[in-house]
């Protein structure tokens, strides 16, 4: 991220991405379109080949229409992409001849005098990884001479045991300089402005510790069921899919102290520090829910065990809550409540701050009743933005005070936002790791979670398009009582009781 405003003109060096998985979702939903937005780009255009690679029996020909059509969905069609496709994107089946793959990337580079310098996108699942890296190594395709990068997708294992060995797979070829673990939420713009936030406003950094706060919630809510992915969720669940990595990399960004300068590892260095600070959750911190059927956004949905690749009897999670206690200097004792869920009432991504009520209570007109704590809500999706909340004094005789907000929202301001995906490319083709995990992150958040992982215990069912089982209620019983959401649904309105499980 240091040399953002560089690379927005200087070329990048010429190079070919070799995509392992081609022809699957996430090729043709995120990265085809978020390389073809990156041309748009100075520094960009003329410097990216890409040789996709997967089972299914293509021709450079039939892949290239498989792009267009990808593209064209994407709202990305017209005659400089068609040529883009037909003189920069070519195809490689792959039945395990790696040997072939290395031959044709090799005359591809010749061809278009790209220097050795080798992009390895593993957009295949974890599984596969493995068998990759160690494949590419023994045909020699690390090495073609000029810089190398792999890129792989979350989740990075599913324990810690498997966590630790999948790094040691990939350490056997690459430094870890050379290795980009995406999350995409760490790509977001407002999870970006998080840093801008706390350490460019000193205003909120000054109170940002267990003096002036009492608590922080996370929730990162779905409508969404598990889509087409049953075989892959049901083995994994939410804490392995979305706590482990998005929700711990959102709460060590909002936890982390000031990085010594902002550069990739001087703010890794910080994160993982606050991983390393939390204990292991103990059981009863947490909640595990499975949505069962029910109406979201007006659509009757089936329950999580009717989906397609679902076992009948899963006891797989389609939510989970936790309280996560960070044992260190800044905020010993205030607690971090996090939340996944899928199918819940809306979908919403929001960090909620709660700072400590004043010392004493000077006003009579305030209700007994509500504390007046100031809110602070950091809305990731959508609406992306912030709201403080505060008193102030109802005109008129006496002192009554209400609580209004002052609100900021992205969009207002800055129209549409850039797709996480074009950020992560645009980073790993100019060597920028500040939006990547590095290993002792994914080691550490394992770590955390492993107490956690395989409970033997039903989850708590809730019916679908409710805010997840009555259980995460109970464990937010010190903070207010109830989860908190301030959303477009109520029309940013605090007058509406919000967010209650
Ligand atoms: C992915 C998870 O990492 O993040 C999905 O595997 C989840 O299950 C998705 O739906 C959520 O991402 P976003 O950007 O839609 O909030």
């Amino acid at each position: 991220m240091t040399h953002k405003s560089a690379a927005e003109t200087v070329p990048i060096d010429p190079h070919l991405i070799v995509l392992f998985g081609a022809t699957g979702n996430l090729a043709k939903r995120k990265l085809f379109p978020a390389i073809v937005r990156l041309l748009g780009r100075r520094a960009f255009r003329d410097r990216i080949r890409i040789l996709g690679v997967a089972r299914r029996d293509h021709d450079d020909e039939s892949f290239r229409l498989l792009v267009s059509e990808a593209l064209a969905e994407a709202g990305l069609a017209g005659p400089e992409i068609a040529e883009w496709c037909a003189t920069c994107v070519s195809y490689q089946p792959l039945d395990g001849d790696y040997a072939a793959l290395a031959r044709r990337v090799e005359e591809l580079e010749k061809d278009h005098g790209l220097r050795g310098n080798r992009v390895f996108y593993l957009a295949v699942p974890p599984l596969a990884f493995t068998d990759i890296v160690t494949s590419i190594t023994e045909a020699g395709l690390h090495d073609g001479g000029g810089w190398r990068r792999v890129v792989v997708e979350k989740p990075f294992g599913e324990d810690a045991a498997s966590g630790a060995a999948l790094n040691r797979t990939l350490h056997a070829t690459f430094d870890e300089d050379e290795i980009y673990r995406i999350d995409h939420y760490l790509a977001k713009e407002t999870v970006q402005n998080l840093l801008v936030f706390r350490f460019a406003n000193p205003v909120f950094e000054l109170a940002w510790n267990r003096d002036r706060i009492d608590w922080v919630q996370i929730s990162a809510a779905e409508t969404v069921g598990i889509e087409d992915r049953g075989g892959y969720f049901d083995s994994a669940g939410m804490l392995r899919d979305v706590v482990q990595n998005h929700l711990l990399q959102l709460m060590s960004l909002v936890a982390m102290e000031p990085p010594v300068r902002f550069e990739a590892d001087e703010i890794r260095d910080e994160k993982v520090k606050v991983l390393r600070s939390i204990e292991p959750v103990p059981r009863r911190r947490m909640v595990r829910g499975q949505y069962a059927a029910g109406t979201v956004d007006g659509e009757v949905v089936a329950s999580y065990r009717e989906e397609p690749g679902v076992e009948d009897d899963s006891t797989t999670e389609t939510f989970a809550a936790l309280r996560v206690d960070i044992d260190n200097w800044r905020w010993r004792g205030v607690p971090f409540y996090l939340r996944a869920g899928k199918r819940m009432s809306e979908r919403l991504t929001q960090i909620v701050v709660r700072f400590r009520e004043p010392p004493v209570r000077l006003f009579d007109g305030q209700d007994p009743n509500t504390a007046h704590a100031n809110l602070l809500y950091i809305t990731l999706q959508p609406d992306e933005g912030f709201d403080v909340c505060f008193d102030v004094k109802t005109p008129g005789e006496g002192m009554h005070l209400q609580t209004r907000t002052l609100s900021f929202r992205y969009g207002d301001v800055f129209g549409s936002l850039p797709d996480a995906y074009e950020t992560l490319l645009a980073d790993v083709l100019t060597g920028d790791q500040t939006l990547f995990v590095r290993a002792d992150e994914t080691e550490e958040a394992w770590r955390i979670l492993a107490p956690l992982l395989d409970a033997d215990t039903p989850p708590e069912i809730y019916e679908a398009g409710t805010w997840g089982p009555d259980g995460s209620a109970g464990l937010v019983q010190d903070s207010d009582g109830a989860w908190k959401v301030l959303s477009r649904r109520t029309g940013y309105s605090l007058d509406t009781p919000l967010g209650a499980s």
